[in-house]
């Protein structure tokens, strides 16, 4: 069984990623947030340190390109090999309108023909340019209905790509509601490439249905959970002082990254809005966290949270 760190924008950049790798060492392999490829062929200044590998040096890391024109991809896919990647991923996933309205994401997933052009030039352009980087996708099951997914999954079958990572949901579903099990069982059924299962799991009991032999990557329950590949493993469960110390690095890694307190204090809030289920009862302490307006204010509501707990 591998685990992959799923990519999140806007929280699993290379600060949390290098932290998170640190202090609960036992996953297989992070996925950058995606990099949007167009034709200016520049990346933007965040996007350059996401993906320096002095910035990736202590874990395996993947870098995801979002794009929906092969030159493009092709010549993203360039500069990332050049630096040392050998698999981009490619995000087909992506349900939010403001990708989706520019065809891209999973939008991608809604014409078919388009798809298999797509991948067809992409394929012929890497061949031209001898690049013999890898190609993975992160795709969901279709746009509007789950029936979609076959005919998806086929088009995949026609490309030599390395991995295929299926969040078994529609572009409509975003991220609510269960994810089709079923489906991926079918698609299991039919694929001819090694697949990853990915969405909702949040628990070890999460993983009963799925085989020793397949990838599953995880997003939000390990947000929720830092330790949860540990704890799926056998391994101890979190406790609070682990999560506080692994927040704190993240936090100093903000801080030296960004400028005055707002932004960080937005990211560490962020970064609580998911783990405070771990603290039931604790509402006042995270409540005063959320409403925390300078670091200071921030440590403090956050030390009352410690001090909360059981010793
Ligand atoms: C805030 C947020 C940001 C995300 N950013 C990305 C992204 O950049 N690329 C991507 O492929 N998926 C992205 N996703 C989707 C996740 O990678 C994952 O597929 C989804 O959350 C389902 O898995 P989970 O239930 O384990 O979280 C994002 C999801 C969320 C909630």
């Amino acid at each position: 069984m591998k685990y992959y760190f799923a990519p999140l924008e806007g929280i699993t950049g290379w600060i949390f990623r290098s932290a998170h790798a640190k202090h609960f060492p036992g996953i297989d392999r992070y996925y950058t947030p995606f990099i949007a490829a167009n034709q200016t062929h520049k990346m933007k200044t965040r996007e350059k340190k996401d993906v320096d590998p002095a910035n990736n040096a202590s874990y395996v890391c993947i870098p995801q390109v979002l794009t929906k024109v092969p030159e493009d991809f092709v010549y993203t896919i360039r500069v990332l090999a050049e630096m040392g990647y050998y698999e981009v991923n490619l995000n087909l996933g992506c349900p939010v309108p403001t990708v989706t309205t520019k065809g891209k994401g999973s939008a991608m997933l809604g014409d078919i023909d388009a798809l298999d052009r797509f991948f067809d030039r992409t394929f012929e352009l890497m061949a031209a340019d001898h690049l013999t980087a890898g190609i993975s996708v992160k795709s969901r099951i279709g746009v509007m209905r789950a029936d979609e997914a076959i005919p998806i999954y086929e088009v995949f079958n026609r490309y030599p790509l390395r991995e295929v990572i299926v969040h078994p949901r529609t572009t409509k579903e975003m991220y609510q509601g269960e994810p089709h099990r079923d489906v991926y069982e079918e698609i299991r059924c039919m694929s001819k490439h090694p697949l990853c299962y990915n969405g909702n799991i949040t628990k070890p009991s999460d993983m009963d249905r799925i085989g020793e032999d397949q990838a599953v990557m995880i997003g939000r329950g390990l947000l929720r959970n830092p330790a949860l590949v540990r704890e799926i493993q056998g391994g101890p469960a979190l406790c609070g002082d682990e999560l506080f110390s692994f927040f704190r690095e993240i936090q100093k890694g903000y801080e030296e990254e960004m400028y005055g307190d707002a932004p960080v204090l937005a990211k560490m809030k962020e970064l609580w809005w998911y783990a405070g289920d771990l603290f039931p009862g604790a509402d006042k302490a995270l409540k005063k966290i959320k409403k925390a307006k300078s670091i200071s204010e921030y440590e403090m509501a956050v030390n009352r949270l410690k001090e909360g707990l059981p010793h």
